[in-house]
């Protein structure tokens, strides 16, 4: 028989979840055990980002979103703050391209207001750019928190009520959801974490509702595609039920 050990194609494209979220953690202690700056870990995990942007194309996933820099982040030291920016801007202009070369559509979620405003110009423009590219949706959570997210639905709905333009009865799941950064994107079939730690942290809580969680011990930088088919091969293994009694099989 063929060794199907480094070959992805024995995955049958309907078990492949659409949607693969990933918490990217480990950067810090990446560096900190090799005597390095946190930083370096950082820029580390910007190649783990290009490895994983590839594997999820290749493996026919349909969205990856990934979480690179959260609401809680900005309480970091300012230098790691503006070091993980000048990443940022440095991913956005050299990657583009290439993105939009292999088909990815760029989608960035999350509070704006608090990015500089080249950093907002270079997004906007990299959206507008592989906006009708459809072999993979890359979702990057940025400046994202959840709570704020649910909680700025939340205003936009009160603010139509107070305007007339809503019956406060109307207000249901598909009210929030529309009015989430995610609107448009599928609730992810799997949420990934890496680095040991066992939380999310601020992430997709809404979206998460009957997501599937693994945990990897991996750190993000060490992070590759072998990881991410294991990952899959375990949401594999788990039997979704969302609240309903298991198919008998
Ligand atoms: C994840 O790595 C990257 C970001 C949160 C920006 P960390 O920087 O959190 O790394 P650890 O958790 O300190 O190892
Ligand atoms: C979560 O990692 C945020 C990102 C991966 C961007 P953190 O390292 O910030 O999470 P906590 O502080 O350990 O929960
Ligand atoms: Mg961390």
């Amino acid at each position: 028989m063929p060794d199907a050990s480094n070959d992805s194609s024995h995955h049958p494209a309907t078990h492949v979840p659409t949607h693969v979220a990933v918490i990217m953690d480990g950067n810090g202690r990446w560096a900190k055990a090799r005597g390095l700056p946190r930083t370096a870990g950082h820029k580390k995990g910007v190649d783990a980002v290009r490895r994983t942007v590839e594997a999820a194309r290749e493996l026919g996933i349909g969205y990856l979103t990934i979480f690179s820099f959260s609401s809680e982040n900005w309480r970091r030291p300012e230098e790691e703050v503006s070091d993980l920016m000048q990443l940022l801007r440095f991913y956005l202009r050299s990657e583009i391209a290439e993105l939009h070369r292999g088909g990815v559509r760029l989608r960035v979620i999350g509070d704006r207001t608090r990015l500089s405003k080249d950093i907002v110009q270079l997004i906007e423009k990299a959206e507008a750019l592989t906006d009708g590219n459809r072999a993979l949706t890359l979702v990057v959570a940025l400046s994202y928190g959840s709570r704020q997210e649910i909680a700025q639905a939340a205003r936009r709905l009160a603010e139509e009520v107070w305007k007339g333009q809503r019956d406060p009865a109307s207000i249901d799941e598909d009210a929030l959801e529309a009015r989430l950064f995610t609107a448009d994107i599928p609730d992810p079939d799997l949420i990934v974490r890496t680095s040991g730690e066992k939380r999310i942290s601020n992430f997709l809580l809404w979206q998460a509702a009957y997501s599937e969680f693994v945990f990897l011990d991996t750190l993000w930088p060490d992070f590759g595609k072998r990881d991410l088919e294991a990952a899959i091969e375990e949401f594999h293994r788990r039997e979704r039920r969302f609240g309903a009694i298991a198919e008998s099989r």
